[in-house]
C-alpha cells in the first residue's frame, strides 16, 4: 500500500456488476487477521484471480514487506496449513512476527546481495508477491534477483505498480517499473521464430511465460518447462482452399493480384530459368516494397487510438 492511499470507510463498494471484493475468500482472510493491513479494494479480486489455485497446497509463499503484520496473517488462513510463509523487511522489528510461526528475514530489497543471500538460506520459493517500499529499482531488483529461484509454476506479483504514475517516484520516466515491463513483453514475443532479432538484452523469454496486469498489481508467470519458441501447427483437417481475403480491396491487394496475372500471362518464360528467376525476384521485391509502405501509412489511421 502507498503511503499516499487514503483508508476507505465501511461502504460495501461492488466492483461493477460483478462480485464486491468484500465477497471474496481473500478479503474474508483479511478481516479476520488479528493485525492491521491497508490494502487497495480492487487487490483482492487480483489475488483471487493470481492466488487461488494455490490454496491448500504445499506452498512457499514470500511477501516483502511486513509494516504491521495484518497480511501474513491473511495469507496464512488464505494458503492453509500447508503453506510456508516468510516475509522480508529492511525494518528488524519485523523479526518480532516469528513468534507468531511465520519465517522473517530482514534486508534491503533493492540490493542484489540480500537476495542472494537469502535464497542460500530459504532455498526456492512458488510465490514472491512484492509489497515494500514501491520504488522501481526495489521492484525491477526484486523480480530480476528472485525470478530464477521461482519454482517452475509458481509466480511473482508486483503490487502497488500505481507508483509508476507518479511524480514523487520519478514519473515520467522510461526506467519506471510499468516500462519496464514492456520490455519483458517484448521478451516474451521474441520466443516467435520468425523474430530474427533480439528485442532485448534481458534474458526472461526462457522462464516468464505470460504477465498478468491488473490495477496497481503486475503478476509473472513462471512456467520455463513450456517457455520454448513456437512453430506453425495445422490440425490437418481437409481444406476448401478458400480465399485469403485480407488485402482485399487494398493497394497492396491489387499489386499481388496484377503481379500474379503477369506471371501467369508469362508463364512461358519458365524455360528461361535465369530470366524467370530474375523476374519473380523482382516480383518479390516490389510485392514488399508496397506492402511495406502500404501497412505503415495506413498506421496513422490508428493514433487516435494510442
Ligand atoms: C506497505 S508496507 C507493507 C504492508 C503489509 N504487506 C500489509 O499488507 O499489511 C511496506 C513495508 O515495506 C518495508 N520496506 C520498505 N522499503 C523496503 C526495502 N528497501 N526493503 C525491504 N522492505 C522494505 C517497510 O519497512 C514496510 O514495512
Amino acid at each position: 500500500m502507498s503511503l499516499s492511499a487514503k483508508v476507505e470507510g465501511n461502504t460495501a463498494q461492488s466492483s461493477g456488476a460483478g462480485q464486491s471484493y468484500k465477497d471474496t475468500d481473500i478479503y474474508k482472510c483479511y478481516k479476520r487477521s488479528p493485525y492491521s493491513s491497508i490494502k487497495h479494494s480492487s487487490y483482492f479480486h487480483a489475488y483471487e484471480d493470481l492466488f487461488s489455485s494455490y490454496r491448500g497446497r504445499d506452498i512457499t509463499f514470500v511477501e516483502v514487506g511486513i509494516l504491521n503484520g495484518g497480511s501474513l496473517f491473511m495469507w496464512r488462513e488464505f494458503f492453509g496449513p500447508k503453506a510456508r510463509i516468510i516475509g522480508l523487511d529492511f525494518n528488524p522489528a519485523a523479526k518480532r512476527w516469528e513468534q507468531d510461526g511465520f519465517e522473517i528475514h530482514i534486508g534491503d530489497q533493492a540490493k542484489p546481495e540480500f537476495w542472494q543471500e537469502l535464497f542460500a538460506k530459504i532455498g526456492n520459493v512458488d510465490i514472491l508477491l512484492d509489497d515494500g517500499g514501491h520504488t522501481f529499482e526495489q521492484q525491477i531488483v526484486t523480480v530480476c534477483e528472485a525470478l530464477p529461484h521461482v519454482r517452475d509454476g509458481g509466480l511473482i506479483a508486483v503490487e502497488d505498480t500505481h507508483t509508476s504514475y507518479f511524480k514523487d517516484f520519478g514519473y515520467p520516466t522510461p526506467y519506471s517499473f510499468i516500462e519496464w515491463t514492456k520490455v519483458i513483453v517484448d521478451n516474451i514475443n521474441s520466443r516467435f521464430p520468425g523474430i530474427n532479432q533480439p528485442f532485448s538484452k534481458l534474458p526472461y523469454k526462457d522462464s516468464v511465460f505470460s504477465l498478468h496486469f491488473y490495477e496497481s498489481i503486475v503478476g509473472f508467470k513462471i512456467r520455463r518447462d513450456i517457455c520454448v519458441p513456437s512453430h506453425p501447427v495445422s490440425n490437418g483437417a481437409p481444406t476448401r482452399q478458400h480465399e485469403d481475403f485480407r488485402n482485399k480491396d487494398s493497394l497492396i491487394g491489387t499489386v499481388e493480384e496484377r503481379s500474379n496475372a503477369l506471371s501467369r500471362r508469362l508463364a512461358f518464360l519458365r524455360n528461361m530459368p535465369f530470366l524467370w528467376r530474375t523476374l519473380s525476384a523482382a516480383k518479390r521485391v516490389t510485392v514488399t516494397a508496397v506492402g511495406r509502405y502500404y501497412y505503415k501509412a495506413r498506421l496513422r489511421r490508428l493514433r487516435h487510438l494510442f
